[in-house]
C-alpha cells in the first residue's frame, strides 16, 4: 500500500472478480484507454482556466492562511457559526464537519470542543430557521453567508431573516456578526459587504459551488470548526501529484472516472452508489451525490447534441443500508455499480465486553471492536455483493482526517471532471438549476424577471391541476 493515504481498489469492478458481462474484461479496459487519455488530456490542458481554476487551490498556503486569520480575528466573541448557503455553498462543510469533528461536537462544552458549534441554514425551511434564531446566543454568534453569485433566494432570505434579528439584540453593530463568501467582483452580496464593511472572502472565478469545498467556502467554516485548515488543502495537493499520469494505472481519479463511466456505458449500470462504512463520512457521500448528478447529468453533449445523459449517484451508509438497500442491491436489476469507503485505521475503538458467552448471538462478539464489526460488515457486503456479480469497488482512507479529506476530495472532483469528459458533456455547467431558479424568482416578483412570470402564467394546465 506504501505511503499513500487514499487508495482506489478496483478488484471488483474487473470480469475476473464479477464476470464478463457485468465486470471491466481487458478488452473493455484496452478499447478505452485511447479515450481516457484524450479525457485527462483535456482536464490537464484546462488546468486553471475557465471553470477549472479549483484545479489551482489545494496546496494555497495564502487562502488556507486567510481563512485561519480572519477566524483568529473574531475568535474570542463567537461560540457559534451558522452557514447560510446552499447546495455547493453548503454541503462541503457538512461533510467536513461530519467527517472531522467529535460526533458530538455541538454539545461539547467550551473548554472541550476545539473551535465554534456549528449550523447550517440550507433549505429556507421556517421551522428550522426561525427555531435556531430564537434558540442561539446571537449575540455570541457569527453568520457566514456563502453564495457564489450573490444572489439565490434560499440563502438571500435567510440572510435578511438572520441580519434582522442579529440587529434586534445588538443594534448597529450587526455587520460585526457576518462574514460573506461571495464572488470576487460581481453579485449583491459583493456590493453590501463594501456598503456595510462586512468581511468578504472570495469565491474565487471560475471555481463553481460544487468544486468549492477546498476554497473559501469550505476552509473557513473548517478553521472555525478548530481543524486543520493547511492539511486538508496538502491532503488534496498529495492526491494531485499522484495524478499527472495519462495511464489510469497511475492515476486513481482517472481510474476511477473510467471505470464508472465505462460500467454505465458498456455495462448498463447508471447507478452509482456510493458507500461509506463509516457515520461520519454519510455527509461525505451527499456531497458526491450532487458533484456526480449536477456536473454530469446533461442535455447537451460538448459539441451540441441533445443527449440527456448522467449517471445517477445514490447514497448510501454501511452497515445501516445492510438492513436497508443491499437486498436491492444484491438481488434487484443489475443496473448499479458500488464504491465503498472504507477506513484502515480508526481514531477510536470501542471493545464488545465478553458477557453471555452460553449464547451464540452474545459469545463470539466478546473481546472483538465495534470498528472491528463495522469493517467486517464491510467486507461481508463486498463479497455478498461480488458473489451475486454486482461490480464494486473500494476507497480506502488511511484515517479519518484532515489530510485524508483533503485527498478524498480532490480525487472525486478530479474524477468528475475527467468522467465529465468521457461522457462528452460540460461538467462545469448547470443550465437545469438556473432554470428553477429564474422560476422562483419569477415567483416571487423579482424586478427583470417579468417575462417569465408570464410564460409561468401561460403554460399553467388549462382547467387547472388534476387532483383526486
Ligand atoms: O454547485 C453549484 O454550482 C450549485 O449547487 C450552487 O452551489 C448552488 O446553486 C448555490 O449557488 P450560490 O453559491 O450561487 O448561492
Amino acid at each position: 500500500m506504501g505511503q499513500d493515504r487514499v487508495i482506489f481498489d478496483y478488484t471488483n469492478f474487473l470480469a475476473a472478480a464479477v464476470g464478463p458481462e457485468h465486470g471491466l474484461t481487458d478488452a473493455d479496459l484496452a478499447a478505452a484507454a485511447p479515450l481516457v487519455e484524450k479525457a485527462h488530456a483535456a482536464v490537464t490542458a484546462g488546468r486553471g482556466k475557465g471553470w477549472q481554476v479549483w484545479t489551482e487551490l489545494p496546496g494555497q498556503k495564502a487562502l488556507a492562511d486567510e481563512c485561519v486569520a480572519l477566524w483568529k480575528k473574531v475568535n474570542g466573541k463567537f461560540e457559534n457559526l451558522v452557514v447560510i448557503g446552499i447546495g455547493g455553498s453548503a454541503l462541503g462543510t457538512l461533510a467536513v464537519k461530519s467527517a472531522l469533528c467529535h460526533p458530538l461536537h455541538n454539545e461539547l462544552p467550551n473548554d472541550a470542543r476545539r473551535g465554534a458549534r456549528l449550523y447550517l441554514l440550507d433549505n429556507p425551511d421556517p421551522t428550522v430557521c426561525g427555531a435556531l434564531l430564537e434558540t442561539l446566543n446571537l449575540s455570541k454568534t457569527l453568520f457566514n453567508v456563502v453564495t457564489k453569485s450573490g444572489s439565490t433566494a434560499e440563502t438571500i432570505s435567510q440572510f435578511l431573516v438572520a441580519r434582522e434579528a442579529v440587529a434586534g439584540e445588538v443594534g448597529k453593530r450587526w455587520p460585526e456578526h457576518f462574514v460573506f463568501t461571495t464572488d470576487p467582483k460581481k453579485g449583491d452580496l459583493r456590493k453590501l459587504a463594501e456598503q456595510e464593511k462586512i468581511p468578504a472572502l472570495a469565491v474565487p472565478e471560475g471555481v463553481g459551488g460544487r468544486f468549492s469545498v477546498l476554497s473559501a467556502v469550505g476552509l473557513f467554516p473548517a478553521a472555525a470548526m478548530g481543524l486543520e485548515v493547511h492539511e486538508l488543502s496538502s491532503g488534496a495537493a498529495e492526491l494531485d501529484k499522484r495524478c499527472v499520469s495519462p495511464d489510469w494505472k497511475k492515476n486513481p481519479a482517472l481510474a476511477l472516472a473510467m471505470m464508472l463511466w465505462l460500467l454505465d456505458a458498456r455495462k448498463a449500470k447508471p447507478i452509482h452508489v456510493l458507500m461509506p462504512y463509516a457515520t461520519g463520512l454519510a455527509d461525505l457521500a451527499d456531497w458526491f451525490r450532487q458533484l456526480w448528478a449536477e456536473s454530469l447529468g446533461k442535455a447537451k453533449s460538448l459539441d451540441g447534441r441533445t443527449v440527456n445523459i448522467g449517471p445517477t449517484p445514490v447514497k448510501a451508509l454501511g452497515a445501516i443500508d445492510q438492513h436497508s438497500q443491499v437486498q436491492l442491491y444484491a438481488e434487484g436489476p443489475f443496473d448499479k455499480a458500488f464504491v465503498f469507503v472504507g477506513l484502515r485505521k480508526l481514531a477510536r475503538e470501542v471493545t464488545i465486553p465478553k458477557a453471555y458467552p452460553e449464547l451464540s448471538a452474545c459469545g463470539y462478539l466478546g473481546g472483538h471492536g465495534l470498528g472491528e464489526l463495522l469493517d467486517a460488515e464491510r467486507q461481508g457486503t463486498e463479497l455478498a455483493l461480488t458473489a451475486a456479480h454486482r461490480p464494486n469497488a473500494t476507497i480506502f482512507l488511511d484515517e479519518l482526517s484532515e489530510h485524508s479529506l483533503g485527498g478524498l476530495f480532490f480525487l472525486l472532483e478530479l474524477a468528475t471532471a475527467y468522467a465529465g469528459r468521457l461522457y462528452n458533456v460540460d461538467a462545469f455547467d448547470q443550465p437545469g438549476v438556473e432554470a428553477g431558479k429564474v422560476a422562483s424568482y419569477a415567483l416571487l416578483g423579482r424586478k427583470g424577471y417579468e417575462a417569465e412570470r408570464a410564460r409561468i402564467e401561460q403554460s399553467r394546465p388549462a382547467g387547472g391541476r388534476k387532483t383526486v
